[in-house]
Parts: structure tokens; C-alpha cells; sequence
């Protein structure tokens, strides 16, 4: 990656501000200054502004704990952005992976890398993503068995249900894989519930946690490998 989007992906300022800091000497690459913005940047590099070391991270992953009312677009639209809980140095360079109703909680993923984006979206890659509900009536254990065959759940969608546990009364744990339209709020729908509170408790191999509502956090390396290998991407082909 060129040194000035490597500069402007890391917040640090516009791919033009980006150009003037580096020919302004302010940048130093494995402890030499460096005036050229067009210099390749990879993992290995060191990078230094003012001194200062910028974390290099070839692909930023981050997790949130969406609260409610806020709306999972790049954008204030109705509803405040997602992106106003991201912290300012990965804002601009992390996309939103799918969506969560605003009125939806829970596990939400950021990411730069485009390839993983769109695997994971991608509903051929089959990603389960796990739920916690709560609905408006005491649920019917009949539901568990129900939930076994393809539902129809109207405008044409069939839903698969990978597993529901009910967990009490009108408490329950449902993981899907197809991720369409407000799908669960349609499946809880087709035998008459409305859904009170949705929480994404987990998506792929990775879990929520003890992450605070409203906060973000990086992956580790050893969870943004899991990723990769789920959507069989390699990580060498990513740096
Ligand atoms: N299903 C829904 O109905 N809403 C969500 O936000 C996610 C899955």
C-alpha cells in the first residue's frame, strides 16, 4: 500500500494532507525519514509520525456491541450511525460487514478488508450467526421441533433454523445462516410472536462476550484468523 493512503487509512488526514506531511519530513519508515508519499508500505515497516509510532496493521477487524437506535449505515440517516462509536482512527477505513435492525443489539463487524467483507456476507459461505430473543408470549416447546423444517416465511423466503434452545419462558437462543431481511423477527413472526429485545450473541466463531454496549474493539490475530479460514481465505494472500 502506497505511504499516503496508509496515512490517510490510519485517520491521520486527507490523501493531500497525507502528501504534505510526508514531504514535509515528519515521516520516518524503519528509522529513516522518508519524503517520498508514493514509498510501498507493507506489515513489516515501522512506521513513525512525529516520532510517534502508528500502529501497522495490514487489515483492521473490529467487533462492536451495537446499542439500540443506532442505525448500521456508513452515515447519519434517521438514526445515528454505527460509525459514531468507532474510534476516529479507524472510521474511515472500516466498512460495515451486513446490517442489524436499529433496533437490534449486539455483535456487529467492521472491517477494511474487501475480500473478507463480502465472503462473509455472502450467503453461499453460510456464516451462522446466533441470536438471543425475547418475545411477547411464553413459548411453546412445540416451537423446537417446528423450527426443524424450512419455513416460509413470506415475500417468497424460506427460512432455514440451524438450532433453537428455549432458554425460559419467553427467552430464546436461535442460530441462523442465511442472514435475510429481519429474519428472525419473520420466523418469531410466523407462529404469532413478536419480538421484544434481539441481541446478535455471536457471529461465525466468534462471540459477543464481556464487550459493553456501545463499545468496539479490534479482533485479536488469533479471532480475524478464525475468520479468514472460515470464508477459506489464506492469510498470506492478504498482506
Ligand atoms: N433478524 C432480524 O429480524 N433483525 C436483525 O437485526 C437481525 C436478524
Amino acid at each position: 500500500m502506497r505511504l499516503d493512503r496508509f496515512l490517510s487509512l490510519h485517520g491521520f488526514s486527507s490523501r493531500k494532507q497525507a502528501k504534505k506531511i510526508v514531504r514535509d519530513g515528519r515521516i520516518q519508515i524503519d528509522g529513516e525519514v522518508c519524503f517520498d508519499y508514493t514509498r510501498s508500505i507493507d506489515g513489516n515497516n515501522k512506521v513513525f509520525f512525529d516520532g510517534k509510532e502508528i500502529e501497522n496493521l495490514p487489515y483492521a477487524t473490529l467487533m462492536m456491541n451495537k446499542p439500540e437506535g443506532y442505525q448500521s449505515s456508513m452515515i447519519d440517516e434517521r438514526y445515528p450511525s454505527v460509525m459514531n462509536l468507532v474510534p476516529e482512527s479507524y472510521r474511515k477505513r472500516v466498512r460495515l460487514v451486513g446490517r442489524l435492525d436499529n433496533d437490534t443489539t449486539g455483535l456487529l463487524l467492521l472491517t477494511d478488508n474487501g475480500i473478507l467483507n463480502s465472503r462473509l456476507a455472502n450467503p453461499k459461505h453460510g456464516v451462522p450467526k446466533t441470536y438471543e430473543v425475547y418475545v411477547n408470549h411464553i413459548l411453546h416447546p412445540d416451537l423446537i421441533e417446528k423450527c426443524k423444517q424450512p419455513l416460509d416465511i413470506g415475500r417468497g423466503d424460506i427460512a432455514h433454523v440451524d438450532e433453537l434452545e428455549i432458554l425460559d419462558e419467553s427467552h430464546a437462543r436461535i442460530t441462523v445462516h442465511e442472514g435475510k431481511y429481519h429474519e428472525i423477527k419473520r420466523i418469531f413472526g410466523k407462529f404469532n410472536y413478536d419480538v421484544l429485545s434481539l441481541k446478535r450473541v455471536r457471529f461465525g466463531p466468534l462471540s459477543l462476550g464481556e464487550l459493553k454496549l456501545g463499545e468496539c474493539r479490534l479482533l485479536t490475530e488469533e479471532e480475524y484468523d478464525s475468520l479468514l479460514d472460515l470464508v477459506h481465505l489464506q492469510k498470506k494472500d492478504q498482506l
